[in-house]
């Protein structure tokens, strides 16, 4: 059944050939945080003929390392890792079957990276999965529960998944497009938490990041990254790499007419997260003083009663 040529590889299913395309190729590697690493391999295991793969979901803020931990975990297991970016307008389609007109005037059939995933017995992260509509999520249910297969309505054809195929969905906490029923939430387990590294970690990430970077730029970013998780502001190893890219990309040109590293490296700061990150204990102040005028009440009635009760006075507005 698995065509192969030199150029690209196809599948027939029911008498409809799917062109494939090919795994991601990069080679990440993971850093400290060994406790979830382990957690999604559990997720992956298969203990018993009766068993089957749980589908965990990946939480935490952007850039604390979702993706790369998935994409290690994918690359130890030893199976073709396929990455599909879910974004507010992914249609059913798009994650399944595409047709796509051939100059012939023929129609051809291409298999999304998670159908190739399911195919060739590999792994699939569907990244940044808060992004993507019902519509989309429905059309995996029966992947994501025991029955294992998918249905595409273009296509025509019933495809299931090899017994080696697993799957894992990344979410960001803070930029959700849709609710996400619960049915599908369901299937999505468990939760794997992702945290802001420690010191030692967050320290070795930016070094092998960033191998060439002098050792007090390295210091000077962490310590800022790891005061900036204690006052709960949400800058990641991601900000902490491309601050030390710029600020060293900027000592680089200023080899005649040294500037101070300590100005490059807050101009890194400012270019990076902002003005306002140079000082993080004012910004962490007023972000707290916005949240509590949130909270603030508006009324007497908010005194005694929820927002939500029907005895509220300003319930009918
Ligand atoms: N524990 C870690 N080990 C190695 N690199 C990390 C780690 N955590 C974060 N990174 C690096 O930080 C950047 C952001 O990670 P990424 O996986 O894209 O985050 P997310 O998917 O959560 O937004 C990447 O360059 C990644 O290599
Ligand atoms: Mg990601």
């Amino acid at each position: 059944m698995n065509n192969e040529n030199h150029s690209k590889q196809t599948k027939i299913i029911d008498g409809v050939t799917l062109n494939l395309g090919k795994p991601d190729a990069t080679k990440p590697t993971w850093i400290g945080q060994d406790e979830v690493l382990k957690q999604i391999h559990a997720c992956w295991l298969v203990v018993s003929d009766k068993d089957h793969p749980l589908s965990p979901r990946i939480t935490g803020m952007p850039g604390t390392g979702k993706t790369t931990l998935a994409m290690v975990a994918a690359q130890q297991r030893k199976q073709p890792l396929y990455i599909f970016q879910c974004t507010s307008d992914t249609r059913p389609e798009d994650l399944l079957v595409t047709p796509v007109l051939s100059e012939k005037g023929s129609i051809s059939y291409h298999a999304s990276s998670l159908v190739c995933a399911m195919i060739k017995g590999g792994i699939c992260i569907l990244d940044e999965g808060n992004r993507m509509n019902e519509k989309s999520w429905a059309s995996l249910a029966p992947l994501l529960d025991h029955r294992r297969y998918v249905e595409s309505i273009i296509a025509g054809i019933q495809i299931h998944a090899h017994k080696d195929f697993r799957a894992c969905v990344t979410m960001n906490n803070d930029e959700s497009t849709f609710e996400i029923p619960d049915y599908i939430l369901s299937r999505l387990q468990p939760t794997l938490q992702m945290n802001m590294p420690s010191y030692e970690d967050e320290l070795e990430i930016l070094r092998y990041h960033l191998p060439f970077s002098e050792e007090e730029l390295l210091k000077m970013t962490v310590d800022f990254l790891q005061k900036s998780h204690q006052l709960d502001l949400e800058f990641s190893p991601r900000d902490g790499i491309h601050i030390l890219q710029y600020a060293l990309k900027r000592l680089s040109q200023e080899t005649d007419h040294p500037i101070s590293k300590d100005e490059i490296w807050k101009e890194a700061i400012s270019k990076v997260l902002g003005e306002d990150a140079i000082d993080l204990d004012s910004l962490a102040a007023r972000n707290n003083r916005s949240l509590q005028d949130e909270r603030l009440p508006m009324g007497l009635g908010d005194f005694f009663f929820n927002d939500d009760n029907p005895l509220h006075p300003d319930s009918d507005k």
